[in-house]
């Protein structure tokens, strides 16, 4: 047996915690990759969300879904993660994603605390039991390492009762390499007043 390198176990959580027909978040949409893994795993009953603040990501996403023939299965935002709950209103089968700047694109445009764990709440709220965030957290790039602690923070606050919050990640590889933290839904969460 070999470990799952990073990338290789996100998907491995995306496919475990994903059935057909399910809604399905792609908070990152950057290239596009997650939203067409996303589409494939809901099948035509299912739906996609990605959501992107740039319009060059917005673009590559479309541009990904269409040359697989997969655009009916997505809807690609060009909004902030943050708003998921205006647009997302029913049960969440899985959500993900990859904190930091696009590959090949502007470095100063970068994911941010304060909004990503504004949209893990959203989505903590809006997932179905069973259901999982999957954050692949980059931390080598400037502000990085910000947002890293205060998102460790944040979920490792969140009560085990209703959340399990794992951290998947190799720990002598040089770099700054990314890790996972997964959280997963095991009880409906209290409403609050
Ligand atoms: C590491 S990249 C995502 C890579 C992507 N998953 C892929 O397959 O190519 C991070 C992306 O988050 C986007 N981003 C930054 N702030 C955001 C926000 N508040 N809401 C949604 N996307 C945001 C950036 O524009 C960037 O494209």
């Amino acid at each position: 047996m070999k470990l799952e390198r990073v990338l290789q176990y996100a998907q491995t959580l995306l496919k475990a915690s994903i059935q057909e027909g399910d809604i399905a978040v792609d908070a990152t949409a950057g290239n596009g990759h997650d939203t067409l893994f996303l589409a494939n795993l809901v099948g035509d009953s299912g739906y996609v969300y990605a959501f992107d603040v740039q319009k060059q990501a917005v673009d590559a996403t479309l541009n990904r879904l269409l040359d697989n023939a997969l655009e009916h299965r997505a809807l690609v935002l060009k909004d902030g993660h943050e708003n998921v709950a205006k647009y997302v209103t029913k049960p969440v089968g899985a959500a993900i994603f990859n904190l930091g700047y696009l590959p090949g694109s502007d470095h100063s445009v970068i994911t941010k605390p304060n909004t990503t764990t504004q949209a893990i709440e959203s989505l903590l709220t809006l997932l179905k039991i069973g259901g999982m965030i999957i954050l692949v957290i980059y931390h080598g790039h400037e502000g990085g390492k910000e947002e890293r602690d205060e998102v460790i923070q944040f979920v490792s606050n969140l009560p085990q009762k209703y959340i399990h919050v794992l951290r998947y990640e190799f720990l002598n590889q040089k770099n700054d390499p990314p890790f996972i933290i997964a959280l997963e839904k095991v009880k409906e969460l209290p409403v609050s007043e």
